[in-house]
């Protein structure tokens, strides 16, 4: 067996990007259980994503009514796909750790989705997001469980070919993100830590032989403090 080859997140997310909806992915499956029981009020009419990739939320938001879509990513070609699914999005191409080039107030909705775990520092993003959030609009972040990502677990993919792909990733404990949502201007109005035995009877294989109690996703629900 070869050794992975590790490359940028910008430089593997374009490799993976083909390919990565048709991926089997139990994190992709339990990040999408999560976001499909999130109640989102009429009201919340823009939506933005940090990291879209393939926009394959934001087809999920378009399914449940939502009209005025945005997203952003490091990856042209996982930009690309998401370009072919819909060409009335706003997609651009942007560093979540850079300023945001979009007006304050932009978004009522912001979602990160297994995306933050490329970003060492956690407050730059969230001050973005906190900026880009319009008065009573709420921030769902979606992300691997940080007890998954200390044992080593994060995001990898094999080519067609079955090369074994890595990219930096960075687990970020529970202290880390409260401290970031301080910095940011945030407060936690939910919790949900995402376990195998709450993500349904129709969850794959690869989620249920974990065991029940095995948490794949934290999903925190935000609002400005
Ligand atoms: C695992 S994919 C998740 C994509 C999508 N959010 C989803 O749930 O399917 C991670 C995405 O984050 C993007 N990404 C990683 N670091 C980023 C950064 N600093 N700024 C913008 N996008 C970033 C990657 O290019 C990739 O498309």
């Amino acid at each position: 067996m070869s050794e992975p080859v590790t490359l940028d997140v910008a430089a593997a997310y374009d490799v993976w990007a083909a390919s990565y909806d048709g991926y089997d992915n139990p994190m992709v499956f339990a990040a999408s259980y999560a976001l499909s029981q999130a109640s989102l009020p009429l009201s919340q009419k823009t939506c933005l994503e940090f990291g879209c990739g393939t926009g394959r939320n934001l087809a999920a938001l378009a399914a449940r009514g939502v009209s005025n879509l945005i997203g952003f990513d490091l990856s042209s070609a996982m930009l690309a796909e998401a370009r072919k699914r819909d060409a009335s999005w706003t997609l651009f191409q942007a560093d979540m750790s850079a300023p945001i080039p979009l007006p304050d107030q932009s978004a009522d909705f912001i979602l990160f989705s297994l995306t933050l775990e490329h970003v060492a520092e956690l407050a730059p993003p969230l001050r973005e997001a906190r900026r880009l959030l319009r008065t009573g609009g709420t921030i769902k972040i979606i992300e691997i469980h940080p007890f998954v990502s200390l044992q080593g677990i994060s995001a990898h993919f094999k080519t067609p070919d079955g090369a074994e792909i890595t990219m930096p990733a960075f687990a970020h404990h529970f202290q880390d993100w409260l401290g970031a949502f301080d910095q940011a201007g945030l407060r936690v109005d939910r919790l949900r830590e995402w376990q195998a035995a709450d993500l349904g009877a129709g969850a794959p294989l690869k989620i249920q032989r974990r065991g029940p109690a095995w948490p794949w996703v934290v999903d925190w629900t935000l609002s400005p403090a």
